[in-house]
């Protein structure tokens, strides 16, 4: 339905517009011609070096030079087909006569790091922020889908501002056991809570590990990958279309050559992120994140993002967007679907058209078209996949902010995931001072745990986890399951799994480690979540939170030395995106290594 529109060569497309703002290189104006061209003793290393490696100088001389940055590593599972891949985007740049280099950086397995891909998300931004600086890189095709690849490989590349196209990794393909559809994470709590409950055996559980991934591609539910990965197709990053393409369907990998051609092509029209990521797309990505019912990190990433393209967007306006944009995508955690049928429906392309008026078409793109342009005339082709705007999954946007005592700086909640009678909910507290004290206390029954009680985390955020995990979904205590509950509000400065739902406040800030008001809330205070006013509010006085705040010492630091140390010392906080302070642009980034 979309890879059709994809020309050989798409320059020939430009829209007038974006042609005003474009002028070709010529290959002497080339970044790359600095490190080969000068008759140099620095340049003939580069040369004479390049030949070590069996190449001669015409197989790439004038040509632009484009980095394949590869994520693939044998323990990420989701980007098992990033290989041959890899292989598809250098076809497509040697047709269009560029010159492909394949860099090897670092890929964030979600399911196998720990304590969490969360906290090396910044790491990979630096090394591809200084791999792009340091080597003879005109271009970039960013290889990425497991959920943190994704805002890492945009950080670092955005901060290089050289031409750069995502290439999205794709989901899985349908699941299912025992005839009913399965969703990877979703079904794994959904039926982890069903073992809790006494309801599968050993042999049902592990049946069930058998099916639950059937293969390449990152998580099929509107988890944070296919969230991440959708949000850069509207930011513009991607090829048309290409977030929506499952990742072992033959389109994938006709996009993946695809990227490789374009890329070339804009490295002639010098087309770099700072030309085209402005405030009206990053309004359009809240947008479109709130119309799939996106995954509450999209939030942090978003904002990290932005920061790092120099755009500010305050937490509110993510509520604004939200209270505007009704969720049309029926896919799971939040509806019925995943992502192939998605795909089948019309993707991305065919969502976004049905919400034109809500979004700022004249945005640039990749594709060197208007985000309006590249969405003229998508089909929405299943109205149950994707909803009419007159039969929504929900009226407003599938997340909301919230403030309150608890959460000065802000805090959030998936509502689309959520079971409604408890975004309006006020309970007893049951404090855990961390997530091994829930592991340890959640299913004594001692604790007398019941529905109206608000289950309270603390120190799980940024810098007290650390790393901010996604251990927000606190366990229902089995004597709970075994009564048939399934949901309860549950109150931490955690993430949460994009694949994960109930009714969870994440990311309150500030968190509890730096002393944040949830570091004082105490078993048995009254806790309240009022969505309709957006509030989370800890029912204490004033006083005797101060009493509280001069007795609380803060926890002690996880690291005395290495990255470790590094992000526990320069994190930011959620509600500004958990990115380091001295990544944040102040606008002295440039190319230029330095060395020529
Ligand atoms: Fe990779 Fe879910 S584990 S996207």
């Amino acid at each position: 339905m979309l890879i059709g529109w994809i020309p050989l060569f798409p320059p020939r497309t430009l829209s007038y517009n974006l042609l005003q703002h474009m002028s070709r290189l010529s290959p002497d104006q080339l970044r790359s011609h600095r490190f080969f061209a000068p008759d140099d003793l620095r340049a003939f290393g580069h040369r004479s070096r390049h030949k070590q490696l069996g190449i001669n100088n015409e197989e790439y001389k004038g040509k632009p030079v484009i980095a394949i940055l590869n994520t693939w590593n044998d323990l990420l599972p989701c980007h098992s087909h990033f290989r041959q891949r890899a292989e598809e985007i250098k076809r497509g740049i040697w047709q269009a006569g560029g010159y492909p280099v394949e860099m090897p950086v670092m890929g964030l397995s979600e399911t196998f790091m720990k304590p969490t891909s969360m906290l090396y998300r910044n790491m990979l931004a630096m090394e591809v922020e200084e791999t792009l600086r340091a080597h003879p890189i005109d271009g970039a095709v960013l290889m990425g889908g497991c959920d943190k690849t994704v805002p890492a490989l945009l950080m670092g590349a955005i901060m290089v501002d050289i031409p750069i196209v995502f290439m999205p990794g794709g989901a899985m393909m349908r699941a299912s056991w025992r005839g009913e559809p399965l969703a990877s994470g979703s079904d794994v709590w959904k039926y982890w809570a069903e073992r809790g409950a006494g309801n599968l055996s050993c042999e049902d559980w592990e049946e069930f590990e058998d099916q639950i991934t059937p293969g390449p591609g990152h998580c099929m539910t509107m988890g944070t990958a296919s969230t991440m990965t959708s949000i850069t197709e509207t930011l513009g990053l991607t090829l048309p279309g290409a977030s929506s393409i499952p990742a072992v369907h033959a389109a994938h990998s006709r996009m993946a050559a695809a990227c490789g051609l374009r890329i070339v092509d804009m490295v002639w029209e010098d087309l770099k992120p700072s030309n085209y990521l402005t405030r009206k797309s990053f309004e359009n990505a809240i947008t479109a994140d709130m119309a799939i019912g996106g995954s509450t990190n999209a939030i942090i990433h978003i904002t990290a993002l932005a920061k790092r393209a120099g755009v500010e967007l305050p937490l509110e306006l993510f509520d604004e967007i939200s209270a505007k944009t009704p969720v049309l995508a029926n896919l799971r955690p939040s509806g019925k679907y995943v992502m192939a049928d998605f795909f089948d429906a019309g993707g991305l392309p065919a969502l976004l058209n049905r919400i034109r008026e809500h979004l700022h078409l004249d945005a640039p793109t990749v594709f060197g078209k208007t985000l309006g342009e590249c969405l003229d005339g998508s089909e929405v082709y299943n109205n149950d996949v994707i909803r009419t705007l007159d039969n929504p999954v929900a009226k407003q946007g599938g997340t909301a902010i919230l403030g309150g005592n608890l959460a000065p700086d802000g805090a959030v909640v998936k509502t689309s995931a959520s079971t409604p009678e408890f975004l309006h909910h006020k309970g007893p507290a049951i404090v855990f001072k961390d997530y091994p004290d829930v592991q340890n206390r959640i299913h004594d029954p001692a604790l007398g745990i019941t529905e109206n009680h608000v289950l309270i985390m603390q120190n799980a955020g940024p810098i007290g986890a650390p790393g901010i995990p996604e251990s927000g979904m606190l366990p229902i205590p089995k004597y709970l399951l075994e009564k048939g509950v399934r949901d309860i509000l549950r109150v931490s400065d955690a993430r949460m799994s994009g694949t994960s739902y109930g009714t969870c406040v994440l990311h309150v800030s500030p968190e509890a480690a730096v002393g944040g008001p949830l570091a004082l809330v105490e078993d048995g205070d009254l806790v309240e979540l009022d969505l309709t006013n957006r509030k989370i509010t800890l029912h204490v006085s004033d006083e005797e939170l101060e009493k509280r705040r001069a007795a609380w010492t803060p926890p002690e630091k996880h690291y005395s030395r290495g990255y470790g140390k590094l992000f526990q010392d320069e994190v930011t906080q959620a509600n500004e995106g958990c990115d380091f302070r001295f990544l944040h642009n102040d606008g002295s980034c440039t190319p230029d290594p330095g060395i020529h």
